[in-house]
Protein backbone atom coordinates (compact mmCIF):
# COMPACT_ATOMS: atom_id res chain seq x y z
CA UNK A 1 0.00 0.00 0.00
CA UNK A 2 1.03 3.55 -0.69
CA UNK A 3 -0.12 6.92 1.29
CA UNK A 4 -1.24 10.06 -0.20
CA UNK A 5 -1.66 12.96 1.66
CA UNK A 6 -3.72 15.46 0.75
CA UNK A 7 -2.66 18.70 1.64
CA UNK A 8 -5.36 21.46 1.30
CA UNK A 9 -7.90 19.15 2.85
CA UNK A 10 -5.90 19.52 6.65
CA UNK A 11 -3.33 16.70 5.26
CA UNK A 12 -5.89 14.28 5.21
CA UNK A 13 -3.56 10.64 4.53
CA UNK A 14 -4.82 7.90 3.16
CA UNK A 15 -3.47 4.41 2.25
CA UNK A 16 -4.29 3.10 -1.56
CA UNK A 17 -2.94 0.26 -3.52
CA UNK A 18 -0.12 0.74 -6.00
CA UNK A 19 -0.64 2.07 -9.34
CA UNK A 20 -3.66 4.17 -7.62
CA UNK A 21 -5.44 6.46 -9.76
CA UNK A 22 -5.16 9.36 -7.90
CA UNK A 23 -8.96 10.90 -8.55
CA UNK A 24 -10.08 7.55 -7.64
CA UNK A 25 -8.48 7.48 -4.10
CA UNK A 26 -9.47 10.81 -4.27
CA UNK A 27 -13.01 10.33 -4.21
CA UNK A 28 -13.15 6.78 -2.40
CA UNK A 29 -11.45 8.58 0.75
CA UNK A 30 -12.89 11.74 0.42
CA UNK A 31 -10.07 13.70 -0.39
CA UNK A 32 -11.06 16.54 -1.70
CA UNK A 33 -9.68 17.60 -5.25
CA UNK A 34 -11.99 19.06 -7.46
CA UNK A 35 -13.13 17.44 -10.55
CA UNK A 36 -16.03 17.41 -13.63
CA UNK A 37 -16.02 15.32 -16.22
CA UNK A 38 -13.63 12.73 -14.74
CA UNK A 39 -11.93 11.97 -18.19
CA UNK A 40 -9.31 14.49 -18.53
CA UNK A 41 -11.50 16.91 -20.98
CA UNK A 42 -12.13 19.82 -18.48
CA UNK A 43 -8.98 20.35 -16.45
CA UNK A 44 -10.69 20.81 -12.86
CA UNK A 45 -8.73 18.16 -11.48
CA UNK A 46 -5.70 20.50 -11.96
CA UNK A 47 -3.16 19.87 -9.09
CA UNK A 48 0.15 19.73 -7.33
CA UNK A 49 2.10 16.91 -6.31
CA UNK A 50 4.45 18.57 -3.77
CA UNK A 51 5.96 15.53 -3.07
CA UNK A 52 6.94 12.07 -4.70
CA UNK A 53 6.61 13.41 -8.01
CA UNK A 54 8.83 10.76 -8.89
CA UNK A 55 5.84 8.23 -7.78
CA UNK A 56 3.42 9.13 -10.33
CA UNK A 57 3.52 7.60 -14.17
CA UNK A 58 3.86 9.57 -17.13
CA UNK A 59 2.00 12.67 -18.34
CA UNK A 60 -0.48 12.22 -20.45
CA UNK A 61 -0.91 14.06 -23.82
CA UNK A 62 -4.34 15.21 -22.42
CA UNK A 63 -2.71 16.67 -19.61
CA UNK A 64 -0.72 19.27 -21.82
CA UNK A 65 -3.92 20.46 -23.19
CA UNK A 66 -4.11 22.09 -19.79
CA UNK A 67 -1.11 22.80 -18.07
CA UNK A 68 1.87 24.50 -19.27
CA UNK A 69 5.84 23.32 -19.72
CA UNK A 70 6.71 25.30 -16.60
CA UNK A 71 3.44 23.90 -14.91
CA UNK A 72 4.58 20.13 -15.60
CA UNK A 73 8.14 21.04 -14.32
CA UNK A 74 6.55 22.19 -11.28
CA UNK A 75 4.93 18.84 -10.39
CA UNK A 76 1.59 20.20 -11.88
CA UNK A 77 -0.80 17.08 -12.78
CA UNK A 78 -4.55 16.12 -13.51
CA UNK A 79 -5.61 13.91 -10.84
CA UNK A 80 -7.74 12.26 -12.81
CA UNK A 81 -4.79 10.89 -15.33
CA UNK A 82 -2.54 10.07 -12.79
CA UNK A 83 -1.38 6.92 -11.64
CA UNK A 84 0.41 6.50 -8.08
CA UNK A 85 3.13 3.95 -7.09
CA UNK A 86 4.53 5.45 -4.54
CA UNK A 87 3.70 8.05 -1.25
CA UNK A 88 2.51 11.56 -2.03
CA UNK A 89 1.71 14.72 -1.17
CA UNK A 90 -0.78 16.55 -3.25
CA UNK A 91 -2.15 20.25 -3.03
CA UNK A 92 -4.67 22.06 -5.19
CA UNK A 93 -6.13 25.29 -5.21
CA UNK A 94 -9.45 26.11 -3.85
CA UNK A 95 -12.47 27.78 -6.10
CA UNK A 96 -14.21 30.82 -4.36
CA UNK A 97 -18.08 29.59 -3.37
CA UNK A 98 -20.14 30.32 -6.12
CA UNK A 99 -22.85 32.61 -5.29
S1 LIG B 1 -11.79 15.81 -13.89
FE1 LIG B 1 -11.93 16.74 -15.83
S2 LIG B 1 -9.89 16.64 -16.53
FE2 LIG B 1 -9.79 15.55 -14.66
Amino acid sequence: MIEITFLTNDRKVVSAPINSNLLRVSLREKGGIPFKCGGGLCGTCKCRIERGLEHTDPVKPKERNHLSQEELAEGYRMACQTFVNGDISVSWQVKPAVR
